[in-house]
């Protein structure tokens, strides 16, 4: 009976996915859903050796993804926005206010307060308790040299042991992604737990990414050469370099945020200049265009882990990267109002 709820409800995103497939895809300004926001055929053009196949499938690619065409107009969006009278019965304050007080529509500031990670700890009989010492134990048996092979290859330095596989093959184009979620993993069930063991563990993983970081010296830091970006921002096939960036990026901000490394901190701000820079030059080279033009593939969550990184710097040069992949073909629409969205919001928000 669960199954056949469960069958019944899938089929009913289906048809609810066609239907939105069909109305996104007659606007302007929008990502088409096309096969090809699949990883796992995208990965499959990528090695493929049928050449005909390969030119087929990419010159679809191109075609169907369409390049922000309004951004002028969006850029108007803001100062109306900003000029706008406080109590606008759409504005989220309003209605955040009017569902807490009703009669008198004033915020309270403190209503949802965060609670640090150090201070809460899972009773370990519990259910939630059991997964995260299941968690744990997985944490803890990841290797430190696996974990950053494809880091230290690319930085030129030795290699110790073998590459992970899966994303973290040693010629998949995303590799180094893993190790972001882990630096952000291990971060978060160490504040949890204080667990030695693991703070040993990430911290070698950290020494290990900072003297790769060193060693190619520009601020770069990658499992993949900076090739990819230059592939990026030419708008040439690559799969989704920002996209594994911004994983790194996170994880650091969470080392720094959750475990009080020193480092951390400095890595990701030196990650970030590298960023504007290479973002500024594309825009000095050629136009903002060309750089909204790039930013068709996916490229995770590069403005929210900038976006964290102003607020904890209040370096202009973090807040202005961050605008800068800010999708005016995705945000436009947002600002508008339009009920359209949902379809692509994978790709354009942050996700894990
Ligand atoms: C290569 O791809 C084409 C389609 O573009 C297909 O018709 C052909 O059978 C493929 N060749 C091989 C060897 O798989
Ligand atoms: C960390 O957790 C593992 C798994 O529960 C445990 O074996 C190890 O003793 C812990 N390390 C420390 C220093 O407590």
């Amino acid at each position: 009976m669960k199954d056949l709820f469960l069958l019944n409800v899938s089929w009913i995103g289906m048809v609810v996915l066609l239907l939105c497939n069909v109305n996104i895809s007659a606007k302007e300004c929008t990502n088409t859903p096309t096969p090809l926001q699949s990883h796992t055929l995208r990965y499959e053009i990528a090695i493929s050796k049928n050449e005909s196949w390969k030119q087929e499938m990419l010159a679809y690619y191109h075609h169907d993804h369409l390049t922000p065409t309004d951004e002028s107009a969006w850029a108007n969006l803001f100062p109306r926005k900003i000029l706008r009278e406080e109590n606008d019965e759409f504005d989220w304050n309003f209605m955040f206010g009017k569902m807490k007080h009703p009669g008198h529509y004033k915020m309270e500031v403190d209503f949802l307060k965060e609670v640090s990670l150090h201070d809460v700890r899972l009773d370990p009989q519990s259910l939630h308790g059991q997964a995260q010492q299941t968690n744990l134990e997985y944490l803890l048996m990841l290797d430190v040299d696996r974990l950053v092979w494809s880091f230290r290859k690319t930085a030129g330095l030795a290699t110790l042991g073998s590459p992970y596989g899966g994303w973290e093959g040693a010629d998949v184009e995303l590799r180094g992604h893993f190790v972001g979620h882990y630096l952000s993993a291990t971060a978060q069930m160490w504040a949890s737990t204080h667990n030695g063991t693991l703070k040993e563990k990430m911290t070698a993983v950290m020494s290990a990414l900072k003297e790769c970081q060193d060693q190619i010296g520009t601020g770069y830091l990658s499992a993949f050469p900076t090739e990819f970006f230059d592939r990026f921002e030419a708008v040439q096939y690559v799969w989704a370099p920002y996209y594994t960036i911004h994983k790194i990026m996170a994880g650091l901000l969470d080392q720094h945020t959750l475990t009080g490394n020193a480092q951390a901190l400095e890595m990701l701000t030196w990650m970030a200049e590298y960023f504007y820079n290479r973002v500024q030059n594309v825009i000095k080279t050629y136009t903002i265009e060309r750089h909204w033009m790039s930013l068709n593939e996916e490229v995770g969550g590069m403005n929210d882990v900038l976006y964290q990184l102003y607020s904890v710097t209040g370096d202009q040069k973090h807040l202005l990267l961050a605008h800068l992949f800010d999708k005016p073909c995705f945000l436009g629409i947002l600002a508008m109002k339009a009920d359209d969205i949902s379809i692509f919001m994978p790709i354009h928000t942050s996700r894990l």
